[in-house]
């Protein structure tokens, strides 16, 4: 029930410091070792290329998971919408291993992949929240997202679920091909940051309802951009911040935008922008100097490591691979309150239905 919650989406967002902890606990031993089924990770080490197929907020996931692959074991990895792969099926490496980013485990474009690849023989993996799901059942794996009922259509809590268990086999696979990143990722220790900042940033939660009233509400329309992981986090915010608010939202590598897309920005657009990566830190300032100049309110979502004097919101420190599970969170909350503030039905938004059964 959503108990004194007005609406599941912010109790589902409130929810994620317990769900970053039962995943510590159920998925990794006390000095940090993965507890993943061995036959798991015997076949995913063996991959020489890993495909991840989702939709939506899984396929954001997935693009976070990719770098957390490449990072720790060495396997190219790639990742695809799901709707696309099914008809446009992807040239194979010689020894693939696909994983399915589902929460509901019935999403129709998914289950599609999954068919041909059963039919090709390829060995699959379905992470999803729902136990006998029908993604569960058709692949030869599974692993619980133990995120608990997601009852809100605009997915969150699932989202950094996906991201800390593809981590946990990202450390179990990365170890096993003997790679030191692996056995030196921190990973136990990195889920408790990530659980403590989260809690820190929902503890705050008042600071983005007045945010959102300030730069959100009355726009026609807005931007998220961020370079490398925080890529991968400004699609998934744009996405959460259209889904329930029905401003027309686009997620940007920081740097595109002046390859056309600048010429979008008017007095007072919005352009929220997502600092994690120490490589590209600065040159992302600099992206944020040329549409302020142009006129956008600019809000800064910035790790602690690369705050300056100004910054709306700087979040705790966290590995770079992982700083999604963080920053995604004012980006939630920011949807959360826009909706909200308009009078929408947070929870429900027109068009929309929580697992997607047709293609
Ligand atoms: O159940 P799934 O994770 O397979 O669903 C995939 C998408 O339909 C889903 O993430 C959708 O994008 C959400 N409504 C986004 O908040």
């Amino acid at each position: 029930s959503k108990g004194t919650y007005e609406f599941y989406m912010l109790k589902e967002i409130d929810e994620q410091p317990g769900v970053m902890r039962r995943l510590s606990q159920d998925y990794l031993d006390e000095n940090g070792t993965p507890i993943v089924d061995p036959e798991i990770v015997e076949a995913a080490s063996k991959a020489d290329r890993i495909y991840i197929f989702a939709a939506g907020t899984s396929y954001h996931a997935g693009l976070v998971g990719k770098e957390l692959f490449e990072k720790y074991t060495g396997i190219p990895t790639e990742v695809g919408y799901a709707s696309e792969a099914g008809y446009h099926f992807p040239i194979m490496s010689k020894n693939p291993f696909f994983i399915f980013l589902s929460q509901s485990g019935e999403t129709a474009d998914s289950r599609v992949v999954l068919k041909e690849a059963n039919k090709r023989g390829i060995t699959s993996l379905t992470m999803t929240n729902v136990q006998g799901s029908t993604l569960s059942r058709e692949a030869d794996f599974t692993m619980l997202l133990k995120a608990g009922p997601e009852i809100a259509v605009a997915s969150t809590k699932a989202y950094t679920a996906q991201i800390a268990l593809q981590a946990i086999l990202v450390k179990a696979v990365g170890e096993k091909l003997g790679k030191q990143e692996a056995k030196d990722f921190d990973l136990k220790h990195q889920l408790a940051l990530a659980a403590e900042g989260i809690q820190e940033i929902v503890d705050g939660k008042e600071k983005f309802d007045e945010l959102a009233k300030k730069y959100l509400i009355d726009s026609r329309n807005a931007f998220y951009i961020g370079r490398g992981v925080d890529h991968a986090v400004a699609l998934e915010g744009a996405l959460k911040l259209k889904e329930v608010s029905y401003i027309q939202t686009e997620g940007f590598a920081a740097a595109e935008l002046k390859h056309g897309t600048i010429s979008l920005i008017e007095n007072g657009t919005p352009v929220i922008a997502l600092i994690n990566d120490p490589v590209t830190a600065e040159l992302t300032r600099g992206n944020i100097q040329e549409v302020a100049s142009r006129g956008a309110s600019v809000i800064t979502i910035v790790g602690k490591e690369f705050a300056k004097e100004g910054d709306d919101i700087v979040l705790p420190s966290l590995n770079y691979y992982l700083s999604p599970l963080l920053t995604v969170v004012p980006a939630q909350l920011l949807a959360y309150y826009a909706s909200k503030d308009k009078g929408l039905d947070v929870d429900k938004p027109r068009n929309l239905a929580k697992s997607v059964t047709v293609e």
